[in-house]
């Protein structure tokens, strides 16, 4: 049949000549789709007479078949010719330097702790620790908080599961980092200047609460530290810490574990709602402190008949809200990042005697 040949011919130069695939897509319709010539001369076979149907039925198949062969072979043809094409015209620059990465940073209570504990490194004192997990003794009965004192219900403690069966005292969250004088003299002695920075416990959550914050201990013992050594070295961290002259103000109070006791106001000044430290004559408070009473003295086994000195508890949150403006306390432990990146620290910010810290 010669109208075949002529078909192959005619849509094997088609498809040789299709620029794209979606060219190459319309012959294939135009030749094997539904409606298109091949499927229509197939479709014709049933009127053929049977001797017609006998050379034209192979010829179409062989037909069919070659144009299909061809067309798989343009589309390969196509896709390598566009991949090759893309190749040319696409390319990555690999001298770019990298995409900046957002860096992490300082969050102001590990800024402020080392703030702190370089300031009174200078003033000759060392970091002591201890652990946040306190037993009843250290937390409370070795600094003269015996099991019937108001102290302990004030502190609204969390009490540690107690083992079954166990009638011990339970442990505790510390609620203070008072624990660590104990602590720190048992282990080291007489004399000693220390601090001892950490998170301490309380159940209580509000503007200025939050169940978890962080103090720092201070403890100096010798044999003739006194009060007068205590208002010097806070008036001079002060100082240090907030970049000016601060005046500090004693007001006698209590702790079972100091005696006398003081609580200590810095001079502070309210401008539009804001705090300014150092300047005006408001007080704000920011720590408590006294003289270390002879029985935590005795329970730490130094003798209070040769050793005496200072303690005190200061809010590290406390001080880093008023240094650095940060009204609500309670976004100190909320993670959020855009707070984090606002009031967070430069890992290379590190603190400095020269220069305020
Ligand atoms: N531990 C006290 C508190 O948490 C503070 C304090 C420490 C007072 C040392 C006196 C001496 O409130």
């Amino acid at each position: 049949m010669d109208g075949i040949a002529d078909l192959r011919d005619r849509y094997l130069n088609e498809i040789g000549g299709a620029a794209d695939e979606a060219t190459l897509e319309n012959v294939r319709l135009a030749a094997l789709g539904k409606k298109g010539e091949v499927s229509l001369l197939m479709r014709s076979l049933g009127k053929m007479s049977p001797e017609e149907r006998k050379t034209a039925g192979p010829a179409l198949n062989a037909l069919k078949n070659t144009l299909n062969d061809a067309i798989t072979e343009a589309k390969d043809r196509l896709a390598a010719a566009a991949l090759d094409a893309r190749l040319a015209t696409e390319w990555a620059d690999v001298t770019l330097g990298a995409r900046p990465s957002r860096q992490g940073s300082v969050h102001p209570i590990s800024q402020v702790t080392e703030e702190v504990t370089t300031i009174f490194a200078d003033l000759g004192f060392s970091v002591a620790e201890g652990p946040q997990i306190e037993t009843d003794f250290y937390n409370f009965d070795a600094l003269n908080i015996s099991p019937e004192h108001p102290a302990r219900q004030e502190m609204d403690t969390f009490y540690m599961a107690r083992a079954e069966g166990s009638n011990a005292a339970p442990n505790v969250l510390r609620t203070h980092t008072s624990p660590v004088q104990i602590r720190h003299l048992e282990a080291h002695g007489t004399p000693c200047r220390v601090i001892a920075p950490g998170r301490v416990y309380r159940s209580d959550y509000d503007q200025t609460h939050t169940p978890m914050f962080h103090q720092i201990e201070g403890l100096a013992i010798d044999r003739d530290i006194n009060m007068a050594n205590l208002k010097w070295v806070l008036e001079e961290f002060f100082s240090a810490f907030f970049g000016t002259s601060v005046k500090t103000r004693f007001r006698s109070s209590y702790f079972p574990f100091t005696e006398p006791s003081a609580e200590v106001d810095i001079q502070c000044e309210w401008v539009d709602g804001q705090v300014r430290v150092g300047q005006g004559d408001d007080w704000l408070e920011v720590l408590g402190s006294g003289m270390v009473h002879p029985k935590v003295l005795k329970a730490a086994g130094v003798d209070p008949n040769e050793w005496q000195g200072f303690a005190f508890g200061m809010g590290i949150d406390r001080i880093a809200m008023l240094k650095y403006g940060i009204p609500d306390l309670r976004a100190f432990f909320d993670s959020d990042l855009r707070w984090l990146r606002h009031y967070g620290f430069g890992a290379l910010d590190v603190p400095t005697l020269r220069g305020g810290v």
